[in-house]
């Protein structure tokens, strides 16, 4: 993975196609200076047999997104739908045929002083070649975090705020610090929120648990993914519960879903073994159950997906077209 995007990379700005080095904000723009911006992030699997990119549940994304925009009254002038098409042509501009990671932004465009908003609104989209966020074949170490989620009433944390996230960077900048792999959130209430950037899940006595929603954690798609295909694919249903703390050091197993992690079990959780440190057996088929579904390998998930380039068949069918009409 690049550290720094390709300056000649296409995105979509301003209601237009600009290479990455044209798409410029000024230095007053309200969201710079108090937050007020709404992103996503989408991801997109390459798929060597099928020499396909499949991007995942994008108009469940641009759905929550929109919805989410509406928390800080941003407006964003498209469909869902017309988002996805959007998405498809910025990845077809770009050529990319690797992993992608599809970065939505919403935000509050003025350029002036104040914190008070206005109706002035701007959204960028931005696809780029992206592999893995977090190493964690082998399992990760994660540590609770001194650092506090979010409470609704506060920023809420279900929406993907622009400023919500120095919340995230405080408690993963301590976490790396401190030698773990990814913070893991208290609530005021003391109970396990989520990661500092994605949702946990736990497994005890057979049982997947989850916080529920109001417990300030972001409405993970890859969290509603990998309920489903745990329900459907693994006869296994997931709890929607409080977690206490001390249960992430007895429980059997650990794992983090999110766009940017995927499915990441957890191995030790704040220095104390996960059971005996391995990757649980739940865990190991719903993290290769989510993967096989995003890159298309499982038929009754393709509904999920979004191909972006014709298939060899369509591909045939445009070309005949091309020579008939030509
Ligand atoms: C704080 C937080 N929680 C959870 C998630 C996981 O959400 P999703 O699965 O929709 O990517 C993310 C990442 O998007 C996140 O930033």
């Amino acid at each position: 993975m690049k550290a720094e995007a390709d300056p000649n990379l296409i995105v979509y700005f301003n209601g237009d196609y600009v290479p990455l080095r044209e798409a410029r904000v000024g230095i007053l723009t309200h969201a710079l200076h108090y937050g007020t911006g709404v992103f996503e992030g989408i991801r997109g699997y390459w798929d060597d047999a099928e020499h396909q990119l499949f991007v995942f549940r994008p108009l469940e994304h641009y759905e929550r997104w929109k919805q989410n925009c509406g928390i800080l009254r941003i407006d964003v002038p498209a469909s869902a739908e017309e988002l996805c098409a959007i998405t498809l042509e910025l990845t077809r501009r770009n050529a990319l045929r690797t992993d992608v990671y599809v970065r939505p932004l919403a935000y509050k465009s003025a350029e002036r002083i104040g914190v008070s908003t206005d109706s002035q609104d701007g959204f960028a989209l931005i696809a780029l070649p992206f592999g893995e966020y977090l190493h964690s074949e082998q399992g990760l170490h994660a540590g609770v975090s001194a650092w506090r989620r979010l409470e609704d009433n506060a920023i809420p944390a279900r929406a993907k705020i622009c400023g919500a996230y120095v919340n995230s960077a405080l408690a993963t900048d301590d976490a790396k610090r401190s030698g773990f792999d990814e913070a893991i959130f208290l609530n005021e209430s003391g109970h396990v929120a989520e990661g500092a950037t994605c949702n946990l899940f736990m497994v005890r006595k057979g049982a997947l648990i989850t916080p529920p929603s109001t417990e300030n954690v972001l409405e993970g798609i890859t969290r509603a993914a990998v309920s489903e295909l745990a329900r459907r694919e693994l006869g296994i249903e997931t709890v929607e519960r409080p977690i206490d703390r001390s249960e992430l050091y007895i429980c059997d197993e650990l794992f983090l879903t999110g766009t940017a992690v995927g499915v990441a079990p957890v191995v030790r959780v704040d220095h104390r073994p996960v059971v005996h440190g391995e990757i649980g057996a739940i865990t190991r088929q719903v993290r290769r159950l989510y993967f096989e579904a995003a890159r298309g390998h499982l038929p009754g998930y393709r509904k999920w997906l979004r191909p972006v380039y014709p298939s060899p068949a369509e591909a045939r069918e445009l070309s005949l077209a091309g020579t008939a009409v030509g």
